[in-house]
């Protein structure tokens, strides 16, 4: 069956992936050493978001639990800056075997985000993700601007991350796309969120609110590929709640080529991405599919319901 809508080139032409699961930008790719230990399971690694100068990042404590596989955070980028974290990639480049991307935390400075993505590509980073908490439509087109700078000037394949808050994230899809992002990484955590500690009535993280991620976020991550898949060209990766190959499965069959993994990572450590591929083996197998590629964007077929926009709201 063909691909309901065909990308104009798979994930893995632009970079080989090693299996279709990628460690998410987050605490375990802020040390050389994590990239190294999550480079011997995972397709391909993201390092954590890096800023200019380096960032001690929000009090503790900025991460909490929620549930079995959530997470709330506000971590405010805790990384040693650009020049210390290019070190760190040239390292991990020598010794993952897994292609390593560095990631760029959102700046509003395209003079600074150039120097980033210079420094990173210089040691050898195989593509860049650009962390966005801005939207196309937000102050003076920061997104596309930012995009459109940054491809002009390096050759490594641009991955755009995008966040699910801020806008409407297809609008936002399509204005990467145009500024000629490569692909589009989604979603990044839901925020706010907040969790109270019963037993001294305060928020559980230092700042209040935070952004939530793993499990509880997966129907809504589903639902962004789903809508970014069928709007776009470039390769979609997953990023939301996956825990198991099923909810991986998922996204996949709302069209994504590779799928990104934060919380369940920092919750299982390395060995998560050695029982995701077991698991999703089997589950091919027992659905009968021979590949991930028979499987893609095949949920595009039956539904009928997704909005197209995010302005759409259900009746219920
Ligand atoms: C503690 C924590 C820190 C994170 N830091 C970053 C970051 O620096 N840059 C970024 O793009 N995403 C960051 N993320 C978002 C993840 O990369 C991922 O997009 C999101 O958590 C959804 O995936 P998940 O449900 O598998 O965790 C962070 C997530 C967590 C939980």
């Amino acid at each position: 069956m063909p691909e309901p809508y065909p990308r104009r080139q798979r994930f893995s032409d632009l970079i080989p992936l090693r299996n279709p699961f990628i460690l998410a930008s987050g605490p375990p790719g802020r040390h050389a050493e994590g990239m190294i230990q999550f480079g011997r399971t995972a397709g391909a690694v993201v390092g954590k978001s890096a800023t200019l100068h380096a960032q001690q990042g929000n009090p503790q404590p900025r991460i909490a639990r929620v549930g079995q596989w959530g997470m709330i955070n506000w971590e405010d980028l805790p990384n040693p800056g650009y020049k210390a974290f290019a070190e760190m990639i040239a390292q991990a480049k020598q010794e993952s075997p897994a292609p390593i991307i560095g990631s760029i935390g959102p700046l509003e400075s395209v003079d600074e985000q150039l120097l980033i993505a210079h420094a990173f590509e210089d040691a050898g980073a195989d593509a860049l993700e650009l962390d966005f908490k801005w939207g196309a439509g937000f102050g003076d087109d920061l997104l596309s601007r930012l995009t459109g700078a940054i491809k002009q000037v390096v050759r490594i394949p641009v991955i755009v991350k995008l966040s699910p808050y801020i806008g409407d994230i297809v609008d936002n899809a399509i204005a990467a796309e145009q500024a000629g992002a490569d692909a589009i990484s989604a979603i990044n955590t839901v925020y706010p969120a907040m969790k109270i500690n019963v037993d001294t009535g305060k928020p559980a993280l230092s700042f209040g609110s935070g952004g939530l991620s793993g499990g509880p976020i997966l129907t809504i991550a589903v639902a962004a590929v789903y809508r970014i898949y069928k709007a776009t060209t470039i390769p979609v990766l997953a990023s939301g709640g996956v825990t198991c190959a099923e909810d991986a499965l998922q996204h996949v069959m709302a069209g994504a080529d590779a799928v990104q993994v934060c919380t369940a990572a920092m919750i299982e450590g390395p060995e998560v991405f050695t029982r995701l591929n077991t698991e999703l083996d089997a589950l091919l197998s027992r659905l009968g599919y021979s590949s991930l590629d028979e499987c893609r964007g095949i949920a595009h077929q039956t539904a009928l319901h997704v909005p197209s926009s995010a302005t759409a709201k259900p009746k219920n």
